[in-house]
């Protein structure tokens, strides 16, 4: 029997399977709203008998998008155009959906990866003054971002609960806090971003303090009953950087305040990094803090194979796998997971007919009879 295919509790929501689908920007929005673009693009993917679809970074300010067509949840336009996809996701699929709430920090004003992802200065067009903890560019050549003060962070903070308060009202499953890949809640949490040298910045403690205050305000802002979890690189890979300790300290602090789970990946917070990639090369650290923390515990990063993946169930490694770029490759990724591990998937009605004989059991539910 899979285990991959065997449902997961995160919190009081329960996956069908134990499959999610990483965020994914799509840098396709207009002043953050969801377009045709993201009915089609999300649609897809919430046919594809996953457990569960994380939508891609979603800023919770326009001074926290990476690039000028980032995602948003910071007005009533982009809430009513969320709205409009998730209505017909609902209609049609059984998905579990999340969202993943996110400020870029310094890695903000940027352009979109396939036009070259350097920042646009604050004062060419489209573009804006980032800012970070300290006033430390990524990039050597970038102009700085400014720091932020109390009153900075505040707003901050109260961004991403206006933001979670509108998740709420779209009836989403969940929130998944962004502090990874070097945006700004990872820029607190790393001695390479954050040089500061008040109560948030210096020791792990302090580091950990503003990520923490975010947690709890989005915490406090989403219904009790739908789980709040947090995204974290484990590592910077780069020497004095962030590391798994930190990592391991900050999921035991978030358990203990009503955290639902860690999704464990790494990188992104300098381009000094040197990563050492292979097949499931995060799996381990998302091991360590399954292992440490006890939370549910989500693994990303080249997980592949559906034999992969069901190892990495079958022998604790973590709780779910997270694949972003092989679901744009293969959206229907579960159904030939499910196919080669004798489970089977959630799939719409309208697509029945596409299940070869040999595999009679696949769509669970499906009733064949008439052709
Ligand atoms: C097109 C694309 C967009 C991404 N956008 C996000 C994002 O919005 N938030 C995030 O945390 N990670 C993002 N990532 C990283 C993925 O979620 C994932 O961690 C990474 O791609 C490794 O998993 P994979 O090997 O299955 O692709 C993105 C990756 C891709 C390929």
């Amino acid at each position: 029997m899979s285990q991959l295919f065997e449902p997961l509790a995160i919190g009081n929501l329960t996956l069908a399977n134990r499959i999610t689908i990483a965020p994914m920007c799509q840098y396709s929005a207009e002043d953050g709203n969801a377009g045709d673009w993201h009915m089609i693009h999300l649609g897809s993917l919430a046919l594809s008998g996953a457990g569960m679809l994380i939508v891609e970074a979603t800023a919770v300010s326009p001074e926290g998008r990476i690039t000028p067509q980032d995602l948003g949840l910071y007005s009533d336009d982009n809430e009513a155009a969320l709205a409009r996809v998730l209505k017909a996701i609902r209609a049609h699929s059984p998905i579990a959906v999340a969202i993943q709430l996110a400020h870029a920090g310094r890695k903000a004003s940027s352009h979109a990866p396939w036009d070259g992802g350097q920042q646009i200065a604050p004062d060419a067009p489209r573009g804006w003054h980032a800012v970070a903890p300290s006033a430390v560019p990524h990039g050597q050549e970038e102009v700085p971002p400014v720091a932020l003060d109390r009153a900075g962070m505040d707003k901050v903070r109260d961004d991403f609960v206006a933001a979670a308060r509108r998740a709420a009202r779209l009836g989403l499953d969940g929130i998944e806090i962004h502090a990874a890949h070097g945006y700004l809640l990872h820029q607190f949490l790393s001695p390479l971003a954050n040089h500061r040298d008040d109560e948030y910045g210096g020791s792990l403690e302090n580091r950990m303090r503003f990520p923490i205050e975010v947690f709890d305000a989005v915490r406090e802002a989403f219904p009790s009953d739908r789980p709040v979890w947090m995204r974290i690189s484990a590592t910077d890979w780069v020497p004095g950087g962030w590391d798994i300790e930190g990592t391991v300290a900050l999921s035991k602090a978030l358990k203990a305040r009503g955290c639902a789970a860690i999704h464990v990946t790494t990188g992104g917070v300098s381009p000094q990094q040197a990563i050492k990639l292979g097949p499931g090369y995060q799996v381990p650290y998302a091991q360590r803090v399954k292992a440490e923390v006890g939370l549910p515990t989500i693994a990303v990063g080249l997980i592949t194979e559906p034999e992969q993946a069901e190892a990495i169930i079958a022998n604790h490694e973590a709780d779910a796998v997270s694949l972003a770029r092989a679901m744009l490759y293969d959206p229907r990724w579960p159904w030939h997971a499910a196919a080669r591990l004798g489970a089977s998937v959630q799939a719409p009605k309208q697509y029945w007919r596409s299940q070869p004989r040999e595999l009679k059991d696949l769509f669970a539910g499906a009733a064949f009879g008439q052709r």
